[in-house]
């Protein structure tokens, strides 16, 4: 057994995902069972189960297994009879619980005044009390087994800046985040760790999904914008993020709790800063971007200093 191995004591655990089946999560899924979860993964894509089924099977066989020790369920978070009975089938297939792993999430774009109050129920639904619902049926079961355990919830970079058009995503993540780490510390005595990982930009068949609606893909997936965007320049990929989800559910980040991975390629530390083709880095965009009617004044330093004091 290597070091990571040793170090990392997933082998053998047992891990709920939810939302486990397509973008994101089927890399987490693939990248937890490589180091030896067991997983319980709920989605409501049953093709895309069927395909991480399949995969898992695969990788699997290539390793000289039999088969591979997983629990694949078509079925939606937001259903609290659904994840009651996905945490039941875990009790009673491994009767222990290490990790669970909330992933379901997603939003669309809209000013804040043209949305109505089922579409803010409903992005609440979808980002913030599944969240709830899952960490009510795998904390007594963490606690129970006397092990402690790791809850990792996946948010955005939304939930740590202004998300113009996005206003109720944004404060649905920024809940989870909070709510991370009001329970951390509650749970904290049971060594039971709860921390996010708020990835940026990573394309998935979701953010296409969201691309498409915007009629902006080109524009999303255009390298000139990731690299002005992006400080280290390209996209996230599902791996990226999964590399965090790994980290937090491993023994490696036995003393983390309450805090927030940003697997984001720089963004949220550039916070406004931009890598602009020909002008280099910059807070605004270059003004020869600006239409003439959108051009401040000119005025010089001098001016703008005295007239600031
Ligand atoms: N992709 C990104 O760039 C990005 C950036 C920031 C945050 N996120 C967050 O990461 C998470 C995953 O995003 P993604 O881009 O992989 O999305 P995705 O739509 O590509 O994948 C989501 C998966 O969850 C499943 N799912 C959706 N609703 C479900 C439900 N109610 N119950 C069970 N399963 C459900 C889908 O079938 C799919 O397999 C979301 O919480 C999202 O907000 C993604």
């Amino acid at each position: 057994m290597g070091w990571f191995e040793q170090r990392s004591g997933l082998d053998g655990t047992v891990a709920v995902i939810t939302g486990g089946a397509g973008g994101l999560g089927r890399q987490i899924v693939i990248d937890l069972v490589a180091n030896g979860v067991r997983p319980a993964v709920l989605d409501t894509d049953a093709e895309a189960l069927a395909a991480l089924e399949a995969t898992l099977a695969e990788t699997a066989r290539e390793n000289g297994q039999a088969g591979s020790d997983v629990l694949l369920r078509v079925g939606d978070a937001r259903d609290a009879d659904t994840m009651t009975s996905l945490f039941t089938a875990v009790d009673e297939r491994w009767g222990r619980l290490d990790t669970l792993v909330n992933i379901v999430g997603g939003t669309f774009r809209a000013p804040f005044t043209d949305t109505s109050p089922n579409a803010w129920n409903a992005l609440l639904r979808m980002n913030l009390t599944h969240v709830f619902q899952a960490c009510s049926l795998a904390i007594p079961r963490m606690r129970a087994g006397g092990r402690g355990g790791s809850i990792v919830n996946i948010t955005t970079i939304e939930a740590h800046r202004a998300a113009p058009g996005y206003a109720v995503y944004s404060a649905a993540k920024a809940a989870v985040t909070q709510f991370a780490r009001t329970l951390a510390v509650e749970l904290a005595p049971d060594g039971i760790r709860i921390n996010n990982v708020a990835p940026d930009f990573v394309p998935t068949p979701g953010l296409q999904r969201m691309a498409v609606e915007l009629n902006s893909d080109q524009a999303l997936l255009d390298p000139v914008g990731v690299r002005v965007a992006i400080p280290m320049g390209r996209p996230g990929t599902p791996a990226d993020i999964a590399g965090g989800v790994v980290f937090l559910a491993s023994n490696l980040s036995s003393y983390l709790t309450g805090t927030t991975l940003h697997p984001d390629g720089g963004t949220s530390a550039s916070a406004g800063w931009f890598n602009w083709p020909e002008e280099g880095w910059a807070n605004h965009a270059p003004l020869h971007l600006l239409r003439d009617g959108d051009r401040p004044a000119a005025a010089s330093t001098e001016r703008l200093v005295e007239e600031s004091i």
